[in-house]
């Protein structure tokens, strides 16, 4: 029985039936099977949390807060950290953007997700750089240059659009060193290698349950509690306030419920906690890397494709691979995919528009100027470059197999 939840066969356009091919699951992952079992198993004690007498709040209670700390022990959580339950990395850094104690300078690298780019207001940017050790070096320059202020760095910990995996333990580091705080996207990371997230020395973690295999809403910040207990509650509401005067005037809850307002997602707490339990020692990382050896090698024989890369092509990644093939429009070749061959996979910019325009023009910049060794085959083709406004990706994880990672390369063939 395979462990994670699937869908078996599909049908395609021409009649047959074919077990799908799921090469989307960094946008959304499959369910883990002990999640949806753990899941199901408390259903029948559905209740409510921190609101309730009885058997079923005390239960439903008990849980939600051991799910908090199966994250904070996986994430090596000492007393002055939180776990908050978010509804996925964007929430996570809504609330951490409102938490920011006023006068703070934020950094960012031109190369994040929307997530980490979008709610930061005035942020330093800084240039995205070609390779980790420019990384490292790009934000110590940065930081020396703003000596004196309060900082938070805010960086991703795998590229949703490259895969690539950046230097987070060493911009940590750099970021200490400086008197700064770094806040980490770990959305793509923590599906890949969960156990890795507590030696990263980030003073921020962010991630989104529905990349975990547990897709039930939740989402994860976590971290130093100081900012978030001085903070204005994220939500106004019952659970994050502890007493509402005649007035309607508010004291506020300390601790995770400040930043949890309304019912909280129970079932997304529990799914987390589960998955990671399930996930943290497990070596991920060899199956994977087998399988993006084999999709990267497939693609880099056929003609017309080009990865999208911002690091040198042997940088370390986890299993996310853009690319272009100009000359096909991308929503109609992934409508092909799906239709003809039964595989998914997510066609755009990828939540990182900057980052992803900047990409597929220099891929296809060159394959016109005959940097890339295939630039002879492609011309030959004559491919209509000017279609390449937005790039395919295959992503993958646990159920992926070597016949879904061939099946995409013949069907691009
Ligand atoms: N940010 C998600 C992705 O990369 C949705 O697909």
């Amino acid at each position: 029985m395979s462990e994670i939840l699937t869908p078996g066969e599909v049908k395609l356009r021409d009649g047959r039936s074919v077990g799908f091919a799921n090469l989307d699951v960094a946008a959304t992952a499959p369910c883990l099977r002990v999640v949806a079992d753990a899941v199901a198993d408390l259903l029948p004690y559905y209740g409510s949390v921190h609101r309730g007498a009885g058997a079923l709040s005390e239960r439903c209670t008990r849980e939600y807060e051991q799910a908090r700390e199966t994250v904070a022990d996986i994430l090596g959580h000492g007393p002055d950290d939180t776990v908050i339950f978010t509804r996925n990395t964007t929430d996570a850094f809504n609330l951490l953007a409102r938490a920011v104690p006023e006068g703070t300078t934020v950094v960012a690298f031109d190369a994040e997700h929307h997530a980490n780019l979008l709610p930061w207001r005035d942020a330093v940017r800084v240039p995205a750089p070609r390779s980790p050790q420019e990384a490292i070096e790009a934000l110590a320059r940065v930081l020396h240059g703003l000596k004196g202020r309060n900082v938070l760095v805010s960086v991703t910990a795998a590229s949703n659009v490259t895969g690539e995996v950046w230097p987070v333990a060493e911009l940590a580091e750099v970021a200490h060193r400086h008197g700064a705080r770094i806040a980490v996207d770990a959305a793509q990371l923590a599906p890949h290698a969960p156990g890795s997230l507590a030696g990263l020395g980030a003073d921020y973690i962010a991630f989104s349950g529905h990349k975990l295999y547990a897709p039930f809403g939740a989402g994860v910040l976590a971290g130093r509690a100081d900012w978030l207990d001085a903070a204005e509650p994220y939500l106004a509401g019952g659970g994050a306030s502890a007493h509402v005067a005649d007035d309607g005037t508010a004291r506020w809850a300390t601790g995770p419920a400040r930043h949890e307002a309304g019912t909280p997602n129970l079932l997304g707490a529990v799914a987390i906690a589960t998955a990671l339990r399930a996930l943290r020692d497990r070596d991920l990382a060899t199956t994977e890397q087998a399988l993006l050896r084999r999709l990267r090698a497939g693609l880099a024989a056929l003609p017309h494709v080009e990865e999208l890369r911002l690091f040198p092509a042997d940088a370390e990644r986890v299993g996310i691979v853009s690319f272009t093939v100009p000359g096909r429009d991308p929503g109609e070749l992934a409508v092909t995919l799906g239709r003809d061959h039964g595989i998914g996979v997510r066609t755009g910019l990828f939540c990182a528009h900057p980052l992803t325009r900047r990409l597929l023009a220099e891929a296809t910049g060159r394959l016109e100027s005959g940097i890339s060794e295939k630039s002879e085959k492609s011309r030959r083709g004559a491919p209509d470059f000017s279609q390449s406004a937005q790039a395919v990706r295959a992503s993958f994880g646990i159920g992926t197999t070597e016949e879904h990672i061939d099946r995409l390369l013949a069907a691009l063939q």
